[in-house]
């Protein structure tokens, strides 16, 4: 592999692997690889641009096949050092994806339905996947404090990642979140900090702590480390396809809250095929809404561009974020790829957190429950078509959002007797 070192104006050269530099999606600005996150001609977010030019491609495959398994595997198409699998981070990934035939035969899907179980990460979220990458840009660029605004589950994997490289952490949460949640970002010792307000209100707080000399040495991981995090998400892309066999799926449904992760999907789709590591066939990705924070999914049902900002209002709190970030690059890939982007209510998400669970044994979070909810509204609605490979997210673990499914608990209390057990009917 070629490995690119490129210097950042009046830094010291950095080494993220095939990361060249960063470049805006909105103009094409190019600028050299640091801690910025918006293009400096028109305001542009600004992502990663990679030289790949070097690979052949099936001596990529083997490599990837024969590495670690856990994200690292996929470090040439990252913006990592090459020897990032030696250095202390959380290896997240390679969680397992789910034949789930149950479920399939329960929705009427026959072309094939996988669940892929982000649970299974290091702190039970595919925050783990995003976290790993900025701790590699954070270490890259010299931060001490690792950092973040947060609907609870990025708050713990920031933790995990900075107790792990022994950096400080200092995160931001709305205060009113799941318990489950707040002592999963509090226990691994670094500083958790409650705002009163929504996550818009704590997203605008970090950006202003950002340009203050409170937030020097700090690095943001979804503010000014953006665009290195969010590349985690093309990991959930490759994995897929590794995991089917090197094929794409027809159809992929995927939760939003900023719309990061779905739009990174599809880059991580797009360079599979362009690398060809797959075929190039169509594909259609679906975005996921709970209705009480649905920004993406009405404008997409009003065939808007822009995204309206909402005030959120739903049990699927990990998706509460009421003024996407991405949502209007969600709304033109779900158009350009024919998929939909579609909510559920909460009771829905709370019957769809249930069929999961009693159909393949997975517990899943609400975000879980939003994805599988709108899985099958849009099997119904006739927009996802049963007869095609489908593969869909749960991104997080249920463990954390119990109060979902409050009511869940005992069948019958019993006294240690046969008799008892016999009159509790249960025999
Ligand atoms: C469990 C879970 N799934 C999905 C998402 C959506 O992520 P994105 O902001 O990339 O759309 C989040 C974001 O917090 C999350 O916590
Ligand atoms: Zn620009």
């Amino acid at each position: 592999m070629a490995v690119q070192t490129v210097a950042t104006s009046g830094s010291p050269t950095v080494d993220l692997g095939p990361a060249a530099a960063l470049s805006c999606r909105e103009c094409g600005h190019r600028v050299p690889l640091g801690p910025v996150f918006a293009c400096e001609e028109c305001f542009g977010p600004l992502e990663i641009a990679y030289d790949f030019s070097a690979y052949d491609t099936e001596e990529l495959r083997k490599r990837i096949e024969d590495g670690p398994a856990n994200i690292w595997r996929y470090a040439p198409l990252l913006p990592v050092p090459a020897d990032v699998a030696d250095k202390p981070n959380i290896n997240p990934g390679w969680t397992k994806l789910v034949k789930a035939d149950n479920l399939a035969r329960e929705l009427g899907v026959t072309g094939g339905l996988y669940v892929k179980d982000d649970s299974g990460n290091p702190t039970h979220s595919f925050k783990d996947r995003v976290v790993a990458q900025a701790l590699e840009a954070a270490r890259a660029f010299g931060f001490t404090t690792l950092s973040c605004s947060s609907t609870g589950n990025l708050a713990g994997a920031v933790g995990a990642a900075a107790a792990r490289a022994g950096l400080r952490s200092c995160v931001f949460i709305p205060h009113d979140l799941e318990q489950g949640k707040v002592v999963m970002a509090a226990v691994y010792g670094g500083e958790l900090v409650g705002i009163e307000g929504n996550y818009d209100d704590v997203n605008r707080f970090c950006s202003e702590l950002i340009g203050d000399p409170a937030g020097e040495g700090w690095g943001f991981v979804n503010v000014n480390l953006r665009p290195y995090y969010a590349e985690g998400s093309k990991t959930l892309a490759y994995e897929i396809c590794e995991q089917l066999g090197w094929r794409l799926p027809d159809q992929i449904v995927v939760p939003i809250a900023s719309g990061s992760q779905l739009t990174k999907i599809d880059k991580g789709l797009q360079e599979l095929i362009g690398l060809g590591l797959v075929e190039d066939k169509p594909y259609k990705i679906f975005g996921a809404q709970a209705e009480g924070c649905s920004p993406v999914s009405t404008a997409f049902k009003a065939g808007h561009d822009v995204v309206r900002p909402q005030k959120p209002n739903t049990i699927a709190k990990s998706l509460a974020i009421g003024n996407p970030a991405d949502g209007p690059y969600v709304l033109d890939i779900a158009r350009r790829t024919g998929g939909a982007v579609e909510d559920v209510t909460d009771e829905q998400v709370v019957a769809a957190i249930k069929l999961l669970a009693r159909t393949e044994g997975i517990f899943a979070e609400t975000a879980g429950g939003v994805t599988v909810g709108v899985t099958r509204k849009l099997i119904e609605s006739g927009a996802l078509d049963p007869a095609k490979t489908t593969v869909v997210l749960n991104t997080g673990d249920g463990l954390k959002t119990l109060d979902a499914v409050a009511g869940t608990g005992l069948t019958a209390t019993i006294r240690p007797t046969l008799d008892s057990f016999r009159e509790a009917g249960l025999a």
